[in-house]
């Protein structure tokens, strides 16, 4: 939710900026800009909609005569090697508009009244208007309607400028103010979230960055330091990495990075090291990231569970549950919440762990979790699911359950993530940089995890070795199966041709599938904007089936499996009522044919895996609908990746 990017080093911080915009796009894109230093002066330029806007007014759309506000400080004309400004300090944000409409004046960086100090936040501030209002009493004049813009004129008012404007009242005094002391008097005074940049023009080489509850990291490369909300858009420059922690303030020039809390008391940070391969984040010759992302998942998979499994012993190994796991043997509850796909995740993992482990186990929503006054004991335990490990909501569930002494656990992609620093224990999905907003190899990846917390706990109590082992066997064979089905790329790319037209769609399935349903809908609506709705089979006659005629097509996921028969009563029920089906079935199965109109086979598997198996082709037949019809399939309207507000 919104992405930032900060540049100090010896090298043109243009290109570094666009380039870190660019890998940060899935957090937002409604607008972005950048903020830049040159000779004595900082200049920004901003522009409404995709990176691609801010580029184009930057270079012009003909990169041989670019007419950017920058063009007095570089020389673009040598064409086609762009000559970059000479500036190498600067700022830039890609915006989710949270507070006011997307427009050029909400950009970010904003800036105080003078012009001097820029700043690029990620994160909401709740007590803007009261702020504004008493900024506004002494004389600051706002030019936005965010909630940034306080950060700002608050860091000016406690700053001492020589006071060029007679109608700004800020603390007037000589030049030559105290930039971090400012900033920490003005971090006091907000509340709610930030991850913030700033710079300043009196300090031609220092960047300023502070963290409470928006993801931060400082990438330290040979000759630059960049700044980012999250490390894709650090990889190309850097490999080593400080993760702000919340309340800390760090003030890096050239030669030096200082951390500090907000009340000045120094702190040491461990540096640490990006094993994020560079061409995982890439698209690799395919047309989209989802495309590339879902055929990855064989692979993905195997990454997920390589390394995890004592074949012989039916066991899982989960080393990041070592810490805990005695306190693992005495928890008889398990509360797991998420949001979205990684909710649907959970879900999955609910029927596991009652089948197979015999925990009680119920999944709520983050959003939900956060606001109940949840009922936890000692041998209650949370399991939180993010794929970015940064969820607003997610990670607001894990502190109230922590509040309540409840053992934290986690299954999360982005190492060194809030969620993945906040909980006791957990296991990384180790599948590299998810990019396309809409999840896909985070998903099956959470499934494969939410087995082997099955088999690790499940063989802690009553799980034989035999069941065990017969997990772990399927679960082995997974990623071939996947890549069985991705091989019917064109065949489901024809089904959704046939189907591109429809305006709604019902997507139906019983236990463990049910789930399934529920994030195939999920797929469709994020990145085709088709009307979707996941329902329980069973659970379509008390309403839903009023719906249905020749125009309202529904997809079942309908393995064999111990709920196929009453799956096969639910789809005649549809049938009879003029309804079309695409089936999702497993191969072998000729008795579907008799009643759906299009159908998917998937290999067989163990029922608590089918998930796995049966998301791979929804997610292709979402895929390819949102391809169909022209739509920006990496990047869906009003959505972002990574969502770190309420
Ligand atoms: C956003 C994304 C979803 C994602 C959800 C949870 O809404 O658009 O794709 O499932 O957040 O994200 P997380 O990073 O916590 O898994």
């Amino acid at each position: 939710m919104c992405g930032i990017v900060g540049y100090l080093g010896e090298n043109s911080a243009l290109p570094a900026l666009i380039d870190g915009l660019r890998r940060l796009e899935y957090r937002g894109y409604d607008s972005s800009g950048i903020a830049l230093r040159l000779g004595s002066d900082i200049q920004s330029v901003k522009a409404v909609g995709k990176i691609k806007a801010l580029e184009e007014k930057i270079f012009g759309k003909d990169v041989k005569s670019p007419q950017s506000p920058f063009a007095k400080w570089g020389n673009y004309n040598k064409s086609p090697q762009l000559q970059y400004p000479r500036g190498c300090l600067g700022i830039a944000h890609t915006r989710w508009a949270t507070h006011g409409e997307p427009s050029e004046a909400n950009a970010h960086p904003h800036s105080d009244c003078l012009g001097k100090i820029w700043i690029a936040h990620n994160g909401i501030i709740e007590n803007y208007k009261e702020l504004k209002e008493k900024l506004e009493e002494k004389g600051h004049k706002f030019k936005s309607e965010t909630d940034t813009e306080v950060i700002a004129h608050l860091i000016e008012d406690f700053y001492p400028h020589t006071n060029t404007n007679d109608n700004v009242s800020v603390g007037a005094g000589k030049s030559g103010g105290d930039l971090a002391g400012s900033l920490r008097k003005a971090l006091k005074l907000l509340e709610g979230a930030y991850g913030i940049v700033l710079i300043h023009e009196d300090y031609p080489d220092k960047i300023m960055a502070a963290k409470m509850g928006s993801p931060l990291a400082i990438g330290l490369g040979d000759t630059e330091t960049i700044i980012a909300s999250d490390v894709s858009a650090i990889i190309t420059r850097a490999k080593q990495v400080i993760y702000l922690d919340d309340g800390e303030v760090a003030e890096i020039s050239k030669n030096d990075l200082r951390i500090f809390n907000i009340d000045n008391v120094k702190i040491e940070k461990k540096i640490e090291e990006i094993d994020w391969d560079m061409g995982e984040a890439e698209k690799k010759g395919f047309p989209h990231f989802m495309l590339k992302e879902i055929f990855e998942q064989p692979e993905s998979i195997m990454n997920s569970i390589r390394g995890r499994v004592m074949e012989r012993e039916g066991k899982a190994k989960l080393g990041g549950f070592d810490s805990v796991s005695k306190k693992l043997r005495d928890i008889n509850r398990i509360i797991i919440t998420a949001c979205g796909t990684a909710m649907h995740a959970g879900l999955v993992g609910e029927y596991m762990l009652e089948e197979y482990a015999g925990i009680p186990t119920e999944v709520e929503y983050a959003s939900e979790f956060r606001y109940r006054r949840p009922i936890i004991d000692k041998n209650t335990a949370l399991l939180a699911i993010s794929q970015s490990g940064e969820t607003a909501d997610t990670l607001a569930a894990i502190r109230e359950a922590k509040e309540k002494n409840a053992l934290t656990l986690g299954i999360v992609n982005v190492v060194g993530s809030s969620i993945a620093r906040e909980i006791d224990a957990g296991a990384y999905n180790h599948i590299g940089p998810e990019i396309s907003v809409a999840s896909t190899k985070a998903f099956t990846s959470q499934v494969a995890i939410m087995a082997l917390i099955t088999v690790y706990l499940g063989r802690q109590r009553r799980m034989s070795l035999i069941t065990g082992e017969r997990i772990i066997k399927e679960l082995l064979l997974i990623p071939e199966k996947i890549k069985d089905i991705l091989g019917q790329n064109n065949e489901i790319k024809k089904i959704a041709e046939k189907y591109v037209n429809a305006e709604n769609f019902f997507y139906l399935g019983r236990k463990y599938n049910y789930p399934t349903a529920l994030e195939g809908a999920l797929k469709l609506k994020e990145i085709s904007y088709i009307h979707a709705e996941g329902i329980p089979s069973g659970e379509m006659k008390h309403g839903s089936i009023a719906m249905i005629d020749e125009n309202f097509p529904s997809v079942f996921i309908c393995p064999r499996d111990s709920v196929y028969e009453k799956n096969i009563s639910n789809m005649e029920e549809i049938k009879s009522r003029g309804g079309r089906v695409i089936a999702v079935a497993t191969e072998g199965d000729e008795r579907i044919k008799e009643m759906a109109d299009d159908i998917i086979y998937i290999p067989k598997t163990l029922e608590m895996l089918t998930p796995i198996l049966a998301t791979a082709p929804l997610q292709l037949f979402a895929y390819h609908v949102s391809a169909l019809k022209g739509l920006d399939v990496d990047k869906p309207r009003n959505l972002a990746k990574s969502v770190t507000v309420e």
